[in-house]
């Protein structure tokens, strides 16, 4: 017998960085994070996880290519994940898995991402958010969401906030152990529906520092992470918590910008210095900002992760077509492109 079980879990876009480790084996951060998590249709990994007495080793296919799954985060999740196990009976199938057996029971996994893989959007985020989701789900495991994202973190720490939709708040917590390092859902998906959330591809080119050696040479060199941890975003998650209760679009909007240039200062500020953003970026923001100058409020907010991708968020659908017909106009897209990939998300849950 073979028993399988398929996940799908959208990638989330942090508002408010995560940037730096104070624990790296268990992805303990230094600071609170906000996100908001996609719609499922966009930006997901879907996977499948089976387990089978014939199967000898556990083993991986990322995108249909088999990786290794020795690392340390992957170790850490299976170990995670199978510690908490439960009896699974499938009398259909003729299956009795006892709790004890899952310790010998191998695992074989197969995940897909429907868009670019390390391109600066999120790809890992998804991924073991719904590879411990997927896993739970096939052993039984009975741990509520939050104690799921405490595992999903020490996959990749942005994975915790994929457990979740609408916006989510991931609490770097105090423990040394890291069990009150988790994900909460601030609000759904329903509450703020009209926020429209746009993705502009500048590269699909896999980036050259990755967020895990990049915050690591943040925390050791850089001085403005310290006190951006310290002095600013205990503030500003305060400020955005408020704005995302309200609805408060001008609020939220200043906070994820400021957020977004802090975090890209910072990795100026990191020595060597990183370069996410490219000319294209930095075009797409003076865009944006004189547009949201000219304006009585602001319209549009943008943010970056660690790539040149833009993720535009439009107060509404008008302004979100408004914003595409200046994108088109300023960026037209290579003959090539397929406009699909420019354009990808379409409400923000
Ligand atoms: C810039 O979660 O990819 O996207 O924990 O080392 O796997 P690891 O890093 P990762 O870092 C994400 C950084 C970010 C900001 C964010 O998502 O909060």
């Amino acid at each position: 017998w073979v028993l399988m079980v398929t996940a799908q879990t959208p990638t989330n876009i942090a508002v408010i960085k995560y940037w730096g480790k104070r624990d790296e084996t268990l992805i303990l951060p230094i600071n609170d994070s906000i996100s908001v998590t996609l719609d499922p249709e966009h930006l997901c990994t879907t996977t499948t996880v089976a387990v089978s007495p014939s199967f000898e080793s556990d083993r991986m296919w990322l995108n249909g290519k088999e990786i290794s799954l020795t690392g340390s985060r992957y170790q850490n999740c299976l170990r995670e994940i199978r510690s908490r196990a439960s009896d699974v009976h499938d009398e259909g199938k003729g299956a009795h898995i006892e709790k004890k057996d899952w310790e010998k029971l191998q695992l074989h996994i197969a995940s897909y991402n429907n868009f670019p893989t390390a391109a600066g959007l999120a790809s890992s985020a998804a991924g073991f958010a719904c590879l411990v989701f997927a896993l739970a789900k096939l052993m039984n495991v009975k741990e509520d969401r939050g104690k799921l994202s405490t595992i999903a973190r020490q996959g990749s720490g942005s994975a915790c906030r994929s457990l979740f939709g609408g916006f989510v708040k991931w609490i770097m917590g105090k423990d040394e152990n890291g069990s009150d390092s988790l994900a909460v859902q601030l609000v759904d998906e329903k509450h703020w529906d009209e926020l429209v959330i746009i993705i502009a591809v500048v590269s699909s080119r896999q980036k050259e520092t990755s967020s895990t050696s990049g915050m690591r040479e943040s925390v050791e060199t850089s001085l403005l992470l310290k006190h951006r941890a310290k002095e600013i975003v205990p503030r500003r998650i305060t400020q955005m918590e408020e704005a995302i209760k309200n609805c408060d679009f001008s609020s939220f909007a200043n906070l994820t910008c400021a957020d977004s240039n802090q975090f890209h200062a910072v990795c100026l500020d990191t020595s060597p210095p990183i370069f996410y953003m490219n000319n294209t970026s930095h075009r797409i923001i003076s865009c944006v900002e004189k547009w949201n100058h000219s304006e009585e409020t602001p319209q549009v907010a943008y943010t970056f992760d660690a790539g040149p991708n833009a993720v535009l968020i439009a107060r509404n659908r008008k302004t979100a077509s408004l914003l595409l017909q200046r994108m088109l106009f300023y960026f037209p897209p290579a003959p090539e492109t397929d406009l699909n990939n420019f354009i990808l998300g379409d409400n923000s849950i």
